[in-house]
């Protein structure tokens, strides 16, 4: 018996092989693959480094909350990286402002929204919830409060992305592109060998938005949630979207009235469709979920949002399944 059947009652057990037996095989060959902890899951390409990054903390036994701010850490310091941290593309104004949360097994949450100059927001999200009495902090504010605490000003607008803004300033089209340059948020999720769940999710937002625009990724609950009783979930595409249905919260609540990590996903896609069917052709939203028990899944409007997954067996990439 696997462990992931020892450690289920009977009830949930029945409804795990009627969720099964509704799957296609590679749904149920990556939710088996991912019965044992640590295990640690993050949005897109660039997740396999991060993943890479966490399990070096997971593996030697260390906390998700260390291994989830430590991945995410990784995208944000890379100036290749266009939809994160340093070098990341600017609003419509020409400046980079970041977006992060982060939260721990204890329902422990920090965040900063619209936060300038500070390459790695998710540890100054990880500090809001340590350090202060508030969850979230935003613009000058928590760019001040960063300061304090000894992070560098610094500038984060490369070579690059200023050429692309730029660009974009020749005609100045301000529309989402489904999966830009195949990426977006980094959405991280992590079990430890301890059982507790953690979440981080950073962002430079949507490329040219408007001046102030917050998108999912710093909103508990829209672009992350945890629970450590049942889950954890991540969010990322078209902000606006996921803000509107609480999408992560939603998730982990579908998890924990017996859905598998990937039927949740899909629910809370759907719902995204119903809210908002014509809008919804057109844009890319993902959910990518990780339940208590180390099994995963991901779901998304469009094809071509990857995920990847790190347990003890294996760093690997997968495609997540699409309505469109
Ligand atoms: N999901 C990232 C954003 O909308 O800002």
């Amino acid at each position: 018996m696997s462990y992931l059947l020892m450690k289920t009652s009977r009830r949930q057990f029945l409804k795990l092989t009627a969720a099964a037996s509704a799957l296609p095989f590679a749904s149920m060959a990556s939710s088996a693959s991912a019965v044992n902890k640590p295990i640690v899951i993050s949005t897109w390409n660039f997740g396999k480094q991060a993943n890479e990054e966490a399990w070096k903390i997971l593996s030697a036994g260390g906390k998700a909350l260390d291994a989830v701010e430590a991945g995410a850490r990784v995208p944000e310091g890379d100036p290749k990286e266009t939809s994160v941290g340093l070098g990341g593309l600017p609003d419509r104004d020409g400046r980079v402002t970041l977006d992060a949360c982060i939260m721990d097994e204890q329902g422990n949450i920090g965040s900063v929204a619209c936060l300038e100059h500070i390459v790695h927001p998710v540890s100054v999200a990880r500090k809001v919830m340590e350090k202060t009495p508030h969850v979230m902090l935003v613009g000058e504010g928590a760019l001040q409060f960063a300061l304090a605490n000894g992070f560098k000003k610094e500038k984060l607008l490369t070579k690059e992305s200023e050429k692309a803004w730029k660009e974009w300033l020749k005609e100045k089209k301000y529309k989402p592109v489904a999966n830009i340059e195949n990426h977006d948020t980094i959405g991280i999720v992590a079990l430890d060998a301890q059982g507790n769940l953690s979440g981080a999710c950073t962002t430079s937002g949507m490329a040219y938005k408007m001046r102030g625009r917050v998108g999912d990724s710093p909103i508990i609950g829209a672009g992350l949630y945890v629970d450590n009783e049942v889950g954890a979930a991540t969010s990322t595409g078209v902000g606006e979207e996921v803000i509107r249905i609480v999408g992560c919260h939603l998730v982990v609540e579908l998890m924990r009235q017996g859905n598998s990590p990937e039927q949740a996903c899909k629910m809370a896609v759907e719902r995204i469709i119903r809210k908002n069917p014509d809008k919804a052709k057109a844009i890319q939203v993902g959910f990518l979920a990780l339940s208590k028990s180390g099994e995963y899944g991901a779901y998304c409007l469009q094809k071509g949002f990857t995920y990847a997954v790190h347990d003890s067996a294996t760093n690997k990439l997968f495609d997540a399944s699409s309505i469109y």
